[in-house]
């Protein structure tokens, strides 16, 4: 492909986004910047863009097998992946099979409480107000999404977690709970963009409940490079 890469037009926490020569695709670049607890918390942690990278074709490439549209398009090297550019919908979706994090800490129930079932939850995709909890209800009524997009978001992300939770018990891991976005191509579909990597996932080693992800990094636990790594070569083989 004879893509070229023109400007950036967007400097996100983790990712860097251009325009190419093509109108529909861009290319986002993974940086080794992390950010906790809304940038109060900032740091490097020295590879994960390429890790993030390759964990997400990976993974974007099993849902694609499994019928989960998506915006990957192509890996140009370790850092810079081509996605097709969609409109994202400003709302992140959340899955959890287990209780942590803000839901632990929102209702004050134990971390590692199992969930009876999967519970899907919206968040308003705006850092300025800290990314609040969203009903589906106040989502559509301030027009952020049809009713429609909504039940789509919801269904497509329960897909995604079952997809995702039994591919990762192969590897030794459990799926504790992960965001999601989504993006809409000018007609409309709806894709799952982004990336889905140990910085929007909790994975918790099976049997030692180990931490090997963001968390380590919240957290202050120590050992984050070598958890990412070890995620890397769990989900490559590599
Ligand atoms: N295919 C896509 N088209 C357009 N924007 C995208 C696409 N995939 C992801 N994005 C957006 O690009 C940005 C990625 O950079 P990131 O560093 O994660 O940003 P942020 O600081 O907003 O989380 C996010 O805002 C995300 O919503
Ligand atoms: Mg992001």
């Amino acid at each position: 492909m004879s893509l070229k890469i023109l400007d950036s037009f967007y400097e996100g926490k983790a990712k860097t986004l251009f325009h190419t020569s093509d109108p529909t695709l861009i290319v986002q670049y993974f940086k080794d910047d992390a950010t906790a607890f809304n940038r109060q918390k900032f740091g490097q942690i020295v590879g994960k863009g390429v890790v993030n990278l390759a964990i997400t074709k990976a993974l974007y490439k099993l849902l694609e097998s499994k019928g989960i549209p998506t915006h990957f398009v192509e890996a140009l090297d370790e850092r810079r992946m081509v996605s097709r550019k969609v409109e994202i919908v400003p709302l992140e979706v959340v899955v959890r099979n287990r209780v942590a994090g803000t839901f632990a800490k929102r209702y004050a129930v134990a971390e590692g409480t199992i969930l009876p079932a999967p519970i899907v939850e919206f968040f308003l995709k705006k850092d300025e107000l800290g990314d609040p909890l969203i009903t589906a209800e106040a989502a559509i009524a301030i027009g952020l999404a049809t009713p429609h997009e909504t039940a789509e978001l919801d269904r497509l992300a329960r897909k995604v977690n079952e997809i995702l939770k039994a591919f990762f018990l192969t590897v030794g891991v459990e799926l504790i709970d992960f965001k999601l976005e989504f993006g809409k191509l000018p007609d409309g579909t709806l894709l799952l963009a982004d990336e889905i990597s140990p910085d929007c996932c909790r994975f918790w080693e099976v049997g030692t409940g180990k931490k090997l992800d963001k968390d380590r990094f919240r957290q202050d636990l120590g050992g984050i490079e070598d958890a990412y790594q070890d995620m890397l070569k769990r989900v490559t083989g590599g």
